[in-house]
Order: structure tokens, then C-alpha cells, then sequence
């Protein structure tokens, strides 16, 4: 078998795909593109499906495999898991220094590792001869649960070691200490994700990290984005570095992954210093850290002065000023989202958290409300992390002094009152009315967003004023607005009236796919759209199709089928498609091959002098290039038409010595509708 070429290329390949593996999700910095490391994977599986017997646990399609567990095993750990002491402030830091340098003088003349004290769940690695055997929490400390099957899918986790063969040796037998955690920009992605088909979301990273590793269905963690970052041996078959500077680029180089913020610091001076930029640079850490660990560099000097309880001498948390304050909950209030989902939000009695006053905080859907008993009144925990939206934990129930009110999800919509509904299994309550001012704001303003419509110089105050004026009830009556409709808004002047006219104008070219996305419909978002674009080609092809044929797209399970089906068949909806037919605004996506024998201008080519009525430039060139036609700048013997508009310049001389033919804008609308 070792010498069957059959095998060879399939060990070759199993290497190549970890090692592109290690690229991508430790080092971000890939050498291959997708659609090649996709080819090494679709090969790995081949050569598997012919060889069953060749595949070992440490493929990397392996990553899930077998069945959910009925129980986890115990694992006891090589040594103890231990913890740290904490600090607070820097007096803190020098009080700890003082003590150790009374138990070992060579304290003084010490240097120290910062590294992020990452808010995740703490985890322990075990390799032999390279290649991941188990994995466990930590437990109580000297027993933790194997969760192994489940670590297997975090993508960043090496399964064989070293990861680059030119790396140093591996020891034998190697037990490595990490956190596994969500990124927070993953975090709420997934969220996204989850609420766009109508599932709860998740509170926060943190729990999300620990309960999806520690629940017993290996593909449930798989659909999870965890992460881990290692930066510690907790027993090892060989000698291992002698400061915890090299131990950390050790691991790095045998393919762990290592957070990038780690940072060396001569004396405990820097690292006062230092203390200073991390308090700093906090909010922008892309994950949720609760502090720093500072580490005497020395690991021989930290492990002679021993431990006080479980906390080892040699390292001290630093902790960062608590995100979590406390404060009264004045109110509930209740947003209206575009889809009509109604969501609740806490009305804070104003609190600083970190530098930054809070008013408002998330409490995520009425279930949480009722789950943690949160009640109006109630002195309740927030916590803010990162960028995020601060939220509520939950209530301070002790300092209750009898008088908080229990709160009941309103059965009418806050916005238009009408009832609410309710769809048994989903946490979402939804407002149904489609008038209802508040979604007919949320709508518009999502129909004119960058990733939709791109209607430039829309913003949601004019939005708000549209809806308000009762101009505008559903986005296809914004191209029928008026200039003298826009003049009896407060705030609008001539040029003003003009450039929302323009920019609306210059809307009716963009692609179907940005049309499908600006329709607003829940479970389709841009990628989806696309999607659906490439597939129906048309808006009465999409609007016709059904449950079935929606389900064979990639990406389309049954919630968003039906959504897509619901919203084409409600008669408010087909009203919205007939208006924006009307309006001209019905674009349709061609396969590549038939663009330019299917397009109205196919083969022809423009160049535009003088203002335009109806379009600005860069508008007139995309729908002339929609529509298949070629726009250059200057006018010559290949030139089609001269696209004549107020106050042309130089290249109308041009193009009538060369006899290229003049055309206006109306007479370009008619060579479209001849040509259709
Ligand atoms: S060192 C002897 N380093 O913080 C080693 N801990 O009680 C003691 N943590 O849950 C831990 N990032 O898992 C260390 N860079 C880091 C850490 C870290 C997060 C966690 C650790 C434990 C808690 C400390």
C-alpha cells in the first residue's frame, strides 16, 4: 500500500489540505483560492469513497463523523487545571510583583507575556505522535468531559501537528491548554442568520461557545463559527522552551493557532505601560476579553514560586473595568422591524458602562422577557461588549421592593394598532397589517439601503417624512413622486427635490438581484437574492414558482420557500409588483451567453455630451451597459450614437464631422422599445 501511487497522492493530499487549512483559519492569510482548496477537498473524498479503509481520524474529513453521543466520558487531566489570581488596578499589579519578589529576588530583573484573558470556554488538547486524540473541558479541574467529537469541527484546531513539515519537532505526547470562543463579528452573523429564518438568537458569545461544545451533537457544533487560541503545555513527553515568549511561537509554528494580540514586555514597567494601550484598544479587540493574563516570561522562575491555592504565583489576571453595571429598567419599549417582527427593548434608567452612557439595551424577544422574569421596574444587569448592542442579563430579584410591574407583550401592533400574530414555534410576534406605518418606514428605508435599491441621498429622516406625508406608501410610488410633491416637504429646495429625483431615476437600472433584495422578503437577504436572481431570471418567473421548485436552490430550506411563496401571493404585494412594472422598473438577468444577443443595445456604443434629464452620468452609463450597450468617453468612427443632452460640449462637433449619429433622450427610449 506504501507504495501505491493511489496512496501516496492521498497522504499528499490529506498534508495539503491541513496545511491549507492552517493558512486560512490560523494564519488568515491563504496561498490558494477557494475554488482550488475545494478540488484538493472533492479529491480527498474520491480517493475515500474507493479506499474506505484508508481513512483515519485524522483526515480532514473527519471533522464530523458518527452519530450524536448519549453521554460524554470523564477525563482526567495530566496535572491540574488551574486558575488565576486576579487584579484590578495597577496598585494591584505591583503588589503582586512585590509579593513574588520577596519569595525570589530574580523578580526584579524579570520579563512578562501579555496575552488577552479571553471570555470563552477553557479546553484541554491531548496529541500522540502528532495527531488530536481527545479533548476535554476543564471540569472541576482534575476531571473534565471528553468533548473531543465536538472539538473536531472547530476548523481552526489543527488535527495533525506540526502543521508545516520545516517546523520544530513534536514531542511524542503533547497536552495543550486553549479557550475556544466566538469572534464577535461571527457572532452576529450567526444572529443574522438565525432571526432571517424566523430561529431564536443567541444571548451571547461566550454561552453560545461553552453550550455548543458541551451539548452531545457533533454537526450542531460543526454549524457553529468557534474559534480557539491555545497558550499553554500542560504536559509534554519532550523538553519544552524556557520562556513563555518561545512556548507561544512553538505552538504557533506546530500550526495552533495563537491570539495575534500577545505582546513581550522587557520590565514590569512596560507592562504598566502596556496595561494602559489594552484599556485602550479594548472595545476594537474583536472578541469578548474580560482582562489581560500577565505572565512571568521565565517559566522555570514561574514555576518555582509555586501556587497559593490554584492560582500559580508566576501569573495574574488582570481584569478590565466591568462592562456589567447595574441600573433600573424604566420601561419596555417596542420596535416595529421591517418584516413587522416585533421586538422589545429595555429603556434604562441612563447608566455608564465603560466611557459610554446607556439608554437602551436589547432584550432580545418577549420568551427571554418571560424566561428570566425580567419585570418593568426591576434593577436588572446589562452588560455592554465591544461594538455591540449593549444587552440585559437578566434581574437583580433580590432588590425588588414589591412595586415592579410584570410585562405583557402588546397585543396590537405599538405602530398602527391592529392585532398582533403569533406563529406557534417561532419566538417572533409580527405585526400583519401591511399599512402599518412603522414596517412601511422599515421597508422603504430597506428598498433605498446601499445593498438594495442604492437610492444615494434617501436617508431615513427623508424616509420618515415621505411615509409621514402620506406620499409614499409602498416603494414603487417613490417613481411617481413629483418634483412639486417633494417641494411641500419641510426642507426641500429645488437642487434638493432634483437630486432625490435623479438618484431615484438612476435606481431603475440596477440588477434583478438587488430589485429581489429591496423587496424585503424574510429569509432572503443579498446572497439569496443572487441566488434567485441566477435561477428565475425574471420577477414573474420567481413570483410563480413554487414550495418545490424554490427547495431545489442552494440555501433554500423550507421556512424561506414558504416565505418566498406567502410574500408573491398576498395581494398587496402582486399590487407593489404591478407598480413598479408600470414604473419601468422590472430588470431581468441574463445568462452570460445570451447578454448580448438578447440585450435591446447589444453591439452599440454610446457616448454622452450635455446634461441629462433623467439621468446623471454615471447613472446613464450603468443603464445603457444594462441594457448591453458599450459606453466609452470619446466620440470616434465607432461610435453608434451621441448621446445629446443640455449644453453639450466639445464632442457634439466631433461626432458631426465624423457623421456619427445624434440622438436625445427620447429618441434613445424609442431605439430601446423597437429594439425589445
Ligand atoms: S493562564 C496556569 N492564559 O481565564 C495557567 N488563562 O482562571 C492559568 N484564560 O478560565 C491560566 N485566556 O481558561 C491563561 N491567555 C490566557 C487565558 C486564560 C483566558 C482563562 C482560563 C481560565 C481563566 C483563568
Amino acid at each position: 500500500m506504501q507504495q501505491d501511487p493511489l496512496f501516496q497522492e492521498y497522504e499528499n493530499l490529506k498534508k495539503q489540505i491541513h496545511y491549507h487549512n492552517y493558512r486560512y483559519f490560523v494564519l488568515d492569510a491563504p496561498v490558494i483560492s477557494d475554488a482550488e482548496y475545494d478540488r484538493l477537498v472533492l479529491r480527498l473524498k474520491q480517493i475515500e469513497f474507493s479506499h474506505p479503509e484508508w481513512v483515519t481520524p485524522d483526515s480532514p474529513s473527519q471533522r464530523v463523523g458518527g452519530m450524536p453521543l448519549e453521554k460524554f466520558n470523564k477525563v482526567r487531566h495530566p496535572s491540574p487545571i488551574l486558575s488565576l489570581a486576579n487584579g484590578f488596578t495597577k496598585a494591584d499589579v505591583l503588589a503582586w510583583i512585590e509579593r513574588i519578589r520577596k519569595l525570589d529576588p530574580r523578580v526584579a530583573d524579570a520579563d512578562f507575556v501579555l496575552e488577552p484573558k479571553i471570555d470563552g470556554l477553557t479546553v484541554v488538547l491531548n496529541y500522540q505522535n502528532g495527531v488530536f486524540t481527545q479533548g476535554a473541558t476543564r471540569g472541576d479541574g482534575e476531571v473534565g468531559e471528553d468533548i473531543t467529537a465536538n472539538l473536531r469541527t472547530i476548523r481552526s484546531l489543527p488535527l495533525v501537528i506540526p502543521v508545516n513539515p520545516d517546523s520544530p519537532a513534536v514531542p511524542d505526547w503533547l497536552v495543550v491548554r486553549g479557550e475556544a470562543f466566538i469572534f464577535l463579528k461571527d457572532f452576529e452573523e450567526l444572529n443574522k442568520r438565525l432571526a432571517q429564518s424566523g430561529e431564536k438568537p443567541y444571548l451571547n458569545p461566550r454561552n453560545t461557545a461553552a453550550g455548543s461544545l458541551r451539548q452531545l451533537d457533533p454537526s450542531l457544533t460543526a454549524s457553529r463559527p468557534i474559534n480557539i487560541y491555545v497558550y499553554s503545555i500542560v504536559a509534554s513527553s519532550a523538553p519544552l522552551p524556557q520562556t513563555q515568549w518561545d512556548l507561544l511561537q512553538t505552538l504557533k509554528s506546530w500550526g495552533f493557532p495563537v491570539a495575534r494580540e500577545i505582546k513581550y514586555c522587557r520590565s514590569i514597567e512596560d507592562v504598566l505601560n502596556e496595561l494602559d494601550t489594552w484599556l485602550e484598544k479594548r472595545d476594537a479587540l474583536p472578541y469578548e476579553a474580560d482582562g489581560v493574563v500577565i505572565k512571568v516570561n521565565n517559566l522555570e522562575l514561574a514555576s518555582s514560586l509555586g501556587y497559593v491555592g490554584k492560582d500559580p504565583r508566576g501569573a495574574l489576571a488582570f481584569k478590565f473595568p466591568a462592562r456589567e453595571v447595574t441600573t433600573r429598567l424604566l420601561d419596555i419599549g417596542v420596535n416595529v422591524g421591517r418584516t413587522g417582527v416585533l421586538t422589545p427593548y429595555a429603556i434604562l434608567e441612563p447608566v455608564e458602562i465603560g466611557g459610554v452612557v446607556v439608554k437602551q439595551a436589547t432584550l432580545h424577544n418577549f420568551d427571554f422577557i418571560r424566561e428570566k422574569d425580567i419585570r418593568i421596574g426591576d434593577h436588572v444587569m446589562v452588560k455592554r461588549a465591544g461594538d455591540v448592542i449593549p444587552y440585559v442579563i437578566g434581574p437583580i430579584v433580590e432588590m425588588r421592593t414589591g412595586e415592579e410591574k410584570v410585562f405583557t407583550p402588546p397585543e396590537v401592533c405599538p405602530a398602527c394598532g391592529q392585532p398582533v400574530s403569533h406563529v406557534e414555534g417561532e419566538v417572533a410576534w409580527y405585526c400583519v397589517n401591511v399599512t402599518c406605518p412603522a414596517q412601511i418606514i422599515r421597508n422603504l428605508e430597506h428598498f433605498v439601503s446601499r445593498g438594495a435599491m442604492d437610492i444615494v441621498g434617501l436617508g431615513i429622516k427623508i424616509v420618515e417624512q415621505l411615509v409621514e406625508s402620506g406620499l409614499v406608501h409602498s416603494p414603487a410610488d417613490l417613481y411617481f413622486l413629483r418634483k412639486e410633491d417633494l417641494l411641500k416637504l419641510e426642507g426641500f429646495a429645488d437642487k434638493k427635490a432634483e437630486n432625490i429625483l435623479q438618484s431615484i431615476r438612476d435606481s431603475r437600472s440596477r440588477p434583478l438581484s438587488r430589485l429581489i433584495n429591496a423587496l424585503g422578503i424574510r429569509g432572503v437577504g443579498e446572497v439569496m437574492a443572487e441566488e434567485l436572481a441566477r435561477h428565475f431570471e425574471d420577477l414573474e418567473h420567481l413570483s410563480n414558482a413554487t414550495v418545490e421548485e424554490l427547495m431545489e436552490i442552494e440555501g433554500v430550506g423550507p421556512n424561506i420557500a414558504k416565505s418566498i411563496v406567502d410574500w408573491f401571493r398576498r395581494p398587496v404585494n402582486q399590487e407593489f409588483l404591478k407598480k413598479l412594472r408600470e414604473a419601468g422598473v422590472w430588470p431581468t438577468e441574463q445568462k452570460p451567453s445570451e447578454i448580448r444577443e438578447e440585450q435591446p443595445l447589444a453591439g452599440l456604443t454610446f457616448v454622452v455630451t450635455g446634461t441629462l434629464k433623467e439621468f446623471t452620468r454615471d447613472g446613464i452609463k450603468s443603464y445603457l451597459e444594462s441594457l448591453g450597450a458599450k459606453v466609452t468617453d470619446s466620440v470616434s468612427k465607432n461610435t453608434s450614437y451621441l448621446l445629446v443632452g443640455e449644453n453639450p460640449g466639445s464632442k457634439l462637433e466631433k461626432a458631426r464631422q465624423l457623421g456619427v449619429k445624434l440622438i436625445s433622450e427620447e429618441e434613445l427610449k424609442q431605439i430601446i422599445r423597437k429594439n425589445k
